[in-house]
């Protein structure tokens, strides 16, 4: 079976290019948004061989995980950019639910990761630039469908793993439709309030211990929230801080070896 759009997305004009083995979709959609393709483009491969992920990470993609990325031309500014990740999200966990059939449950670990059992199943990386029209981005996914890599800093887990049967084709399509549902309700970042708040519905680790690493920093409190900009609120002794980007840890992986 190929790749194909969901019905949702075929209706709303999204495309579609598929490649039986790609380096990077996220690298190959940023050399064609660079020539001018505004999208919305979908590019999908089910081997990708030079993934990366954020903080110029590698991103491994055995064949068989589902790489991803899609080309938005955005109505906004970098500030608006920022809350996309947080549609995406959303936007995967949906996906990952309607093929799961309800086998397993998902969360998102802040600020652009699924988790399942605890585990990560999925990443996130969105690189916007700005382009003559304005800014335009690229939203890469990654799900770990048949394997997961091991010995990563935080645990990762495959759906294969979790006892879910289905392949990265199906799970793509339906990550269309979902794609075109939370894009629509983001709306080029008018409507975060309400991506927030469904997000903080699935998020993992509300109100509990959470530990955010940035280098050498270390920042250990409660996880109260996310603020209106998408920025991770720890609150300790009654002080707050707002955390834009870090790695963050809970519970067992607290005390797991640093990132
Ligand atoms: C992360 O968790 O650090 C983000 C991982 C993002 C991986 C996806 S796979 C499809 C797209 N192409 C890439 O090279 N990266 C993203």
């Amino acid at each position: 079976m190929g790749f194909a759009l969901g019905l949702r997305a075929r209706a709303a004009e999204y495309r579609l290019v598929s490649f039986e083995s790609a380096g990077s979709t996220n690298a190959e959609a940023l050399k064609r948004m660079r020539m001018d393709e505004r999208g919305p483009l979908w590019l999908a491969t089910a081997h990708q061989t030079a993934g990366h992920g954020r903080r110029q990470r590698a991103w491994i993609s055995p064949p068989g995980n589902l790489a991803c990325s899609i080309i938005e031309a955005l109505k906004t500014d970098h500030a608006g950019a920022a809350t996309l990740g947080f549609a995406a999200g959303l936007a995967l966990e949906t996906a990952l639910r309607q093929v799961s059939g309800g086998a397993a449950s998902f969360s998102l670990k802040w600020p652009n990761d699924v988790l399942a059992n605890g585990a990560k199943l999925g990443g996130i990386l969105i690189e916007a630039e700005a382009t003559p029209d304005g800014l335009a981005a690229v939203v890469g996914m990654g799900v770990n469908v048949v394997a997961a890599p091991e010995g990563t800093p935080y645990p990762a887990i495959s759906l294969q793993a979790l006892g879910i049967a289905t392949d990265a084709e199906t799970l793509f399509t339906a990550l269309t439709d979902a794609w075109a549902e939370w894009f629509e309700v983001w709306d080029h970042g008018r409507g975060f309030e309400a991506i927030r708040t469904q997000w903080l519905i699935r998020a993992a680790g509300l109100g509990a211990p959470i530990q955010v690493r940035q280098g050498d920093r270390v920042i250990d409190g409660v996880f109260e929230t996310i603020d209106e900009a998408g920025r991770l609120i720890v609150s300790r002794n009654g002080e707050s801080t707002k955390v834009a980007a870090g790695d963050v840890y809970f519970g067992a992986a607290m005390s797991a070896g640093a990132a």
